[in-house]
């Protein structure tokens, strides 16, 4: 990793100096930002190999922040010039997430911050945000809408004062102070400082670590997503006052099934089973969906068991996996063909059905038509915080076949999804889940329920549009925004 990082643009301050620091002051704009990323990617993006450079030696952490901080060297922490104490500016809630990173965390702190930002009209509390958690990722913001980067440097720029300011801290717990590894620490000064310090976290398996769980209790709340982790953050020890759930909201205008035409699936995927004849014969295929990063943990090995046993060529169906990398190469094509010829299973007499792989980028402005391009979603995972994909996938209307445990038993029911039963409890082998417990789900039942989609569409489409009602009436921007704002006016309200 980089070890040159000297310039951070939060030092952290002395207690005593900070009744007094403004925690930000940043002159940038979008201007500035823009003409940054621009030249960036004018001199460097010929080639993929000089983009895997650029992120690797060029974005290092806060990187972004050096930038802008060499082209605008400004004081790094101000001085509170006098504050009249009748005169108080409102508070602020300074978000601290990997805005500009990609993943899980990322998408679903953007998720937060469009809530509120289109949602609260509340003079009580001004938003900030800033990079923290995980490394930038130029593709990521490039794929961003122009109303997401410009949100973006509004709320980079809002001044606050320490103690007016309810912190969240968005990401895992090895992020946050004194982060484990190379990240602006959160809160930034230490724990005390500020009005209140709340962490969010989620975790995929069965507990929480030991040390996972003395950081969420030196927080002054822990929100988790589902009351599944509610109940696994208490029974490993977190203090049950301190745990509230707050779920996630999905933006349900953005994915919206009528405002989208298809993406060209086919131009998209590389072929990695099935014949290439049978490919050319434009009869449309019964398309299953599924995106994740490419682990163990997202149950790829049930899902192309449970696919290649129940269909062959003759079935017209194709298995597109949207994947990307996860402490391994790119080289998914190969792991899939290799998995076939390790396993038991044995060639249909019709030849394989199609399995494609994408493995390019997918801009997050064109997501919601990789969703319409498809006819179902599956995702056999051993375990999940949320499921991102699986909320979107369900706010298009897709009918979604999902393991019926962790996160997702939030908002999956017989109604509006195929809940896929799980076989048994198994060990986390390796990583630093290791010893935790996860679901095995059921690669039978993950066959009966593929081919039940196909076989009863009138099913489906009633659960699509089941799936859709309940992401609109649970998850919707605008009901998220009221439950994250009531929570934090509470506690402006509460700790005066
Ligand atoms: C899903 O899990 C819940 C809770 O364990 C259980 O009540 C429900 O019957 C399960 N549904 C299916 C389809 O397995």
């Amino acid at each position: 990793m980089d070890s040159q990082e000297n310039q951070e643009p939060h030092q952290p301050p002395q207690p005593s100096q900070t009744d007094h620091l403004f925690l930000k002051l940043r002159y940038f704009s979008l201007i500035s930002i823009l003409v940054v990323f621009l030249a960036i990617l004018f001199s460097f993006s010929n080639t993929d190999y000089y983009k895997i450079q650029l992120l690797r030696t060029t974005l290092s952490p806060h990187k972004i922040h050096n930038l802008l901080g060499f082209l605008y060297p400004t004081p790094k922490i101000k001085q509170n010039p006098q504050t009249n104490p009748n005169s108080r500016a409102p508070h602020c809630v300074l978000w601290m997430a990997p805005f500009l990173s990609g993943g899980g965390y990322s998408s679903e702190a953007w998720s937060y911050i469009l809530a509120l930002h289109a949602n609260t009209n509340n003079p009580s509390f001004r938003l900030v945000i800033d990079q923290h958690g995980d490394l930038e990722n130029v593709e990521f913001w490039e794929g961003l809408s122009q109303e997401m980067k410009k949100l973006a440097f509004e709320l980079y720029q809002t001044q606050c004062a320490v103690e007016e300011t309810i912190v969240i801290c968005h990401s895992e717990p090895g992020a946050w102070n004194p982060p484990l590894f190379q990240t602006l620490p959160c809160p930034p000064t230490g724990y005390g400082h500020f009005r209140f310090v709340i962490g969010r976290t989620m975790f995929e398996t069965d507990r929480l670590n030991p040390e996972h769980v003395r950081r969420c209790n030196q927080m002054d709340s822990i929100w988790v997503p589902t009351e599944f982790h509610v109940s696994t953050f208490v029974q490993s020890g977190v203090d049950s006052s301190k745990v509230v759930k707050i779920v996630q909201p999905v933006d349900v205008k953005f994915f919206d099934p009528v405002k989208y035409t298809p993406l060209d699936l086919a131009s998209l995927g590389s072929l990695v089973l099935g014949s290439n004849s049978g490919n050319s014969n434009s009869n449309k295929k019964f398309v299953f969906l599924s995106i994740f990063k490419w682990e163990y943990r997202k149950g790829w090995d049930v899902l192309m068991k449970a696919y290649l046993k129940e269909f062959s060529e003759g079935d017209g169906v194709a298995l597109y996996l949207l994947t990307n990398p996860y402490h391994s190469d790119r080289d998914f094509g190969n792991k899939i063909v290799e998995f076939v010829e390790d396993s038991d299973l044995v060639k249909p007499a019709g030849g394989w059905a199609w399995v494609y792989v994408i493995d390019s980028h997918i801009p997050q402005v064109d997501l919601p038509r990789l969703y319409k391009a498809a006819d179902a979603f599956a995702l056999p995972s051993r375990g999940e915080g949320w499921g991102r994909p699986l909320v979107e996938a369900m706010a298009m209307s897709l009918p979604v076949i999902t393991t019926n445990w962790s996160g997702p038993t939030e908002y999956i029911t017989e109604i509006n999804s195929y809940p896929l039963p799980v076989d048994v409890m198994s060990e986390v082998t390796e990583g630093p889940f290791k010893g935790h417990l996860w679901a095995e789900p059921s690669a039978d039942k993950l066959q009966v329920l593929m081919r039940r989609v196909i076989s009863d569409p009138e099913e489906a489409k009633a659960k699509g549009r089941r799936a859709r009602e309940d992401m609109i009436n649970r998850f919707s921007p605008k009901i998220v925004a009221g439950i994250v704002t009531d929570y934090l006016l509470e506690i402006l309200n509460g700790t005066d």
